[in-house]
């Protein structure tokens, strides 16, 4: 089977079009390319939106790495772009934020320590919290390899189980918090409200933004893989795992393939041709439905923004190795497309004019 007719468009346009998007998620497995992907993703959303904003929330940041600027944990403008921003947090640490006074900091880091997940839960509900109150138009996700991303789609959750698990303590320990409480030189009521006050607070933020991330017309992720089993098998694993989150998937896209672009006489290139069709072949069936952009590995890393504007030409029309349209027959073949191509416009533009000419 082939991308050829009948199957979606084989491009990423579905994205930049669809204006209702709110939330992009960037993923897959480790070193696929979903940093390159996301940031040329935010770099042509910032084209079509008012305002765009990438966040990276993998702990080994490599947004500065693709943009060749350093970002903080707040959004910086990206150079050379009035309306695109950049920041990268780490879901791992920033308790900080998480506490009022002193005491109040180490009773959330023991409450944090106590229940797994809880603290990364905790400061991804912080960040979304204060990324709502920026009027983004849209915020492209830069997420870690697969495991990662879909713990932090589980926060609402962890967060749930959380909040019970911290009742049902309360219930038994009671006695004990009030006295903890106490030793930090705080009224206990005052305390224990606090502290619940702030998980509920968290955890409306979070329910808030689960509800639209489980909506379709705000919220997408797109998978990006190479065409290798093991990526292929992650692929699936995190599709059915989206599927299972009621949250929108139909978009893939396969990094790094190699094009027969001249005849080459590499063995070593020959098999590994071969056996990326094989896999490409596979997600064409697996994923006859979603629109599946293939991406061609380039001789050189995708570094700095025209450097990844140039890449992104692949996003928006499939790529075609360059040989095809050097030689007489291809260019022959790009002419008789293009011809079509205005001739379809030459009809469409005769229909609106006769249209108006009606009206
Ligand atoms: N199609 C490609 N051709 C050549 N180099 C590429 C291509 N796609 C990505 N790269 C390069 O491969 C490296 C890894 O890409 P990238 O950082 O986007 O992957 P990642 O999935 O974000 O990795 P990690 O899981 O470590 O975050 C980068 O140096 C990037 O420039
Ligand atoms: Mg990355």
């Amino acid at each position: 089977m082939s991308a050829d007719q009948g199957l979606p468009e084989a491009t990423i346009r579905n994205v930049l079009d669809q204006e209702t998007l709110k939330w992009v998620f960037v993923g897959g497995k480790g070193g696929v390319g979903k940093t390159t992907c996301s940031s040329i993703l935010s770099i042509l959303l910032s084209k079509v939106r008012s305002s765009v904003l990438i966040i990276s929330t993998d702990p080994a940041h490599n947004l500065s790495d693709a943009f060749q600027q350093r970002f903080t944990k707040s959004p910086t403008l990206v150079n050379g772009f009035t309306n695109l921003y950049a920041m990268e947090v780490d879901p791992n640490v920033e308790q900080e934020d998480l506490g009022d006074g002193e005491g109040m900091d180490s009773m959330i880091s023991e409450l944090a320590n106590a229940i797994p997940g809880i603290d990364e839960a905790m400061s991804f509900a912080e960040m979304l919290k204060l990324v709502q109150t920026m009027d983004y138009s849209v915020i492209v996700f830069d997420t870690a390899p697969t495991g990662h991303t879909l713990r932090l789609l589980q926060f609402p959750s962890t967060l749930e189980k959380g909040l019970a698990k911290l009742m049902s303590l309360k219930n038994r320990f009671g006695g004990l918090i009030s006295q903890m409480t106490r030793m930090f030189g705080m009224d206990d009521d005052f305390a224990e409200d606090a502290i619940l006050g702030k998980l509920e607070g968290m955890k409306d933020v979070i329910e808030q933004v689960n509800r639209q991330f489980k909506d379709p017309d705000l919220t997408t992720f797109v998978c990006v893989c190479i065409p290798e089993f093991l990526s292929l098998y992650e692929t699936e694993r995190l599709v059915q795992e989206l599927t299972k989150f009621e949250i929108d998937t139909h978009n893939i896209i396969i990094n790094q393939v190699l094009y027969d672009e001249e005849d080459t006489e590499s063995k070593l290139l020959k098999a590994r041709m071969k056996m990326q069709q094989k896999y490409l072949d596979q997600f064409y069936m697996l994923y006859d439905d979603f629109h599946i952009t293939k991406l061609p590995l380039l001789p050189e890393e995708i570094c700095g923004v025209r450097a990844l504007e140039e890449f992104s030409a692949n996003f928006s029309t499939p790529y075609k190795p360059p040989s095809t349209l050097d030689s007489v027959e291809g260019l022959e073949k790009r002419i008789e497309y293009l011809t079509q191509q205005l001739k379809e416009a030459e009809g469409e533009l005769d229909k609106l004019r006769k249209g108006k000419q009606i009206a």
